[in-house]
């Protein structure tokens, strides 16, 4: 026999229907929304269909109606993350290996090795609190399309002993796959690769040109990253003042038609506010960074583990 429902139970009907659809909506994304609440507006039908042609009563009903929306709830939290899981995979990657997957040539995988270990000396002595992993994964990446740029006659010795022409053959592959701005292919490349938010953000505030907004920012980490990246010079650890004085002639070089000098100084001049930001911070002076002093580091530095998504 059949019970018909009472209207103590349409109401009860209404009100756990109600809840669930409140629990939706507090407890997802809004992109999941639409999919999940017809999910669990269909398990109430369902759960109140039960109790309609059941011949139990309203308490054992209801407690029976709860217990099933408590299941499809928790089930479909866990599917979630167990999709989550699956289809986006959290992989760790030696930066070593990825160096070698994108054919990099050893005076640049040395470059962002060094840059790396600068930051890593100011990471290890300010007093501020610094995201150490981001800003070691955005130092190792920050110069991943440069092969682009490079005029690969100016540094013969930087292509040996592969030659020029296995050089000018990857130079190719860049070109086509990324086009010619060495900034977008190193971005396209760490999404390619899979970095996190806050390690891409952090690659952008990687430039020369970024440097007033670096110094307005009140984060640590970019400022870190950006210094860093103008410590550095081919053949090793240099004053910001060298630095910037070997970056006015590769400017020349690299960009001959380029004389934006007041642009150069306004960022010049944002870099050494952002030098004294950092240093205030720390218990060193800039004058302590040296390639003896970053070598520790960077003798570590091809075994670094990057966390990466894949899907
Ligand atoms: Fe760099």
């Amino acid at each position: 026999m059949i019970n018909r429902p009472s209207s103590k139970l349409d109401s009860l009907a209404s009100t756990t229907r109600a809840s669930a659809f409140f629990i939706s909506v507090v407890s997802l994304d809004s992109a999941d929304l639409l999919f999940v609440s017809c999910v669990k507006i269909a398990s109430i039908s369902l759960c109140l269909f039960f109790l309609m042609i059941s011949d139990i009563g309203l308490r054992s009903g209801w407690f029976i109606a709860r217990v099933m929306m408590y299941m499809i709830i928790l089930y479909q939290k866990y599917y979630y993350v167990i999709i989550q899981y699956f289809e986006v995979r959290l992989i760790v990657m030696k930066i070593k290996d990825i160096y070698q997957n994108y054919k990099l040539m050893p005076n640049l995988r040395l470059h962002m090795y060094r840059v790396a270990g600068v930051a890593l000396v100011i990471c290890d002595n300010i007093s501020e609190t610094v995201d150490r992993d981001s800003i070691t994964a955005a130092c190792l990446l920050h110069d991943m399309g440069n092969i682009i740029k490079f005029k690969l006659d100016l540094f013969p010795t930087f292509l040996e002993p592969e030659g020029r022409d296995y050089w000018q053959k990857v130079q190719n592959e860049y070109f086509e796959k990324y086009g010619k701005d060495e900034h977008d292919a190193t971005i396209a490349i760490a999404r390619e690769i899979g970095v996190n938010d806050k390690v891409m953000r952090l690659l952008k505030s990687i430039g020369f040109t970024q440097a007033k907004e670096n110094y307005e920012s009140p984060q640590f980490d970019r400022k870190i990253v950006a210094y860093s990246d103008m410590r550095v010079e081919p053949n090793g650890v240099v004053s910001l003042e060298d630095r910037l004085r070997d970056g006015r002639k590769r400017t020349r070089i690299h960009k001959p038609n380029s004389h934006d000098e007041s642009l150069f100084e306004e960022m010049s001049f944002f870099l050494r506010k952002i030098e004294k930001q950092i240093f205030e911070k720390t218990s060193i002076s800039p004058d302590d960074i040296t390639d003896e002093r970053i070598s520790k580091y960077v003798s570590k530095l091809s075994d670094f583990e990057l966390s990466v998504h894949k899907s």
